[in-house]
């Protein structure tokens, strides 16, 4: 790991969206875990496949489309080598994480899940990773077990062997994008595979901020997004073990996705365009090929090692400038989580908070993050959300405490 500081001024000179201003002032972007920023090395390669290389993919033989196939299946290569997957017909692309989870439960839980089975989940999974299972709950009566979140906004991981006792499915947040708290995955995949359970991961979160290595975590299936990851929104990722893959069904019908049709059925064609059916988003594809070239000439240990530091200063900051007034959920520990803080202000909504900040180009996202459960659990409606990357540095952290302290004086504390 290097000792030079991250460059923080660097890297956010590589961002066209930072040379506009907000209300005046410059952009205090806290908002990347509902989507990150762009690179310009992102834009210009989707522009340079639309100037150069536009044609469909797999279905001409023709110079263009070879070029075009050839850099979508390069952007798999990418995006495999970058998860530590060995095989990159194990990536699957889908629209984006939502699907890829849509895809586990639809095809994977149709033909292995019925009546008596039992999926468990977590308090805190985001509705991506929740709805799904309902639905097919709602087809198959089969049981989810909601494993509980601790004081800390952590999965609760005490007792998993009684949790995890007769199901057939381990389905978890890597790390949640409310609290930004990490899950101890060996801890998970050795108690689920104990007990004969498969274990799916939403790693939306975890992919964009850690380095990742499938082989090492273990799971059985892995879902992220391009857009929370310097690439553009439109696609997304299912990994999945290749055994896991070749016995499920596919998951939508249509051209690319068959070897033949006739008027009697079809067949399915190999790894992994069994999966995508239909023209797939190929200028995103390569787009996010380049985001994995960005990410990987930064060194994800050092974009883990900015983001723990500055978390560690966020914690900091804000309680020395605010003390009790303000509520940060989750773990105190910046090594337990990533930087996503979920938090209340005295008692201002955190809508009316979001807009204050905004006035002074201070984007936090406002609501219930797509995690309706947990802020049950946490007995709030809402919550402000301010989120860290690669292009933050504690002078944005500094801006949004300043701005909480005019919040309070427009609401007259
Ligand atoms: N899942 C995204 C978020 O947490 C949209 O904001």
């Amino acid at each position: 790991m290097s000792s030079e500081p991250f460059d923080v001024a660097a890297v956010r000179s590589d961002f066209p969206i930072f040379d506009e201003p907000i209300n005046d002032r410059r952009l205090v972007y806290l908002d990347s875990s509902g989507t990150s920023q762009k690179p310009r090395a992102v834009l210009d390669a989707m522009t340079d496949f639309y100037e150069s290389a536009n044609a469909n993919v797999h279905r001409g033989a023709y110079f263009l489309s070879d070029l075009a196939s050839r850099r979508m299946e390069g952007a798999r290569s990418k995006v495999a080598k970058f998860i530590g997957a060995t095989d990159s017909a194990e990536v699957v692309f889908t629209k984006n994480a939502t699907e890829a989870i849509n895809l586990i439960a639809g095809s994977w839980g149709r033909v292995n899940l019925n009546k008596g089975d039992a999926v468990v989940l977590s308090m805190l999974e985001h509705h991506a990773n929740i709805v799904p299972w309902h639905m097919l709950a709602q087809e198959r009566g089969i049981e989810i077990r909601f494993l509980p979140v601790t004081g800390d906004g952590q999965i609760d991981l005490t007792d998993l062997d009684r949790w995890f006792d007769g199901a057939n499915l381990v389905s978890l947040s890597a790390m949640s994008n409310v609290t930004g708290a990490l899950t101890d995955l060996e801890r998970v995949v050795t108690a689920a595979h104990a007990a004969g359970a498969l274990v799916a991961l939403d790693a939306c979160q975890l992919v964009p901020h850690l380095p990742t290595d499938v082989a090492a975590i273990g799971a059985d299936f892995m879902a992220f997004s391009a857009h929370k990851m310097c690439g553009p929104t439109g696609v997304g990722v299912l990994w999945a073990r290749r055994e896991l893959l070749e016995a499920m069904p596919p998951f939508m019908g249509g051209g690319g996705m068959i070897a033949n049709v006739t008027t009697e059925g079809f067949t399915t064609t190999e790894l992994p365009h069994k999966f995508e059916a239909g023209t797939p988003p190929i200028a995103e594809i390569i787009g996010l090929g380049a985001a994995v070239d960005y990410l990987s000439a930064l060194d994800m240990h050092e974009v883990r090692r900015h983001e723990v530091e500055l978390t560690a200063y966020f914690l900091r900051t804000i309680k020395e400038r605010h003390g009790d007034d303000v509520v940060v959920h989750g773990p105190a520990e910046p090594s337990q989580r990533g930087g996503v803080f979920s938090f209340a202000y005295k008692d201002v909504h955190p809508h009316d908070l979001s807009q204050v900040l905004d006035q002074r180009g201070v984007s936090v996202r406002a609501g219930h993050h797509c995690a309706k459960p947990f802020m049950t659990q946490l007995g709030v409606g809402a919550t402000a959300r301010a989120s860290l990357y690669i292009y933050n540095d504690e002078s944005d952290v500094d801006e949004l405490v300043d701005a909480l302290s005019d919040a309070s004086e427009l609401f007259s504390f």
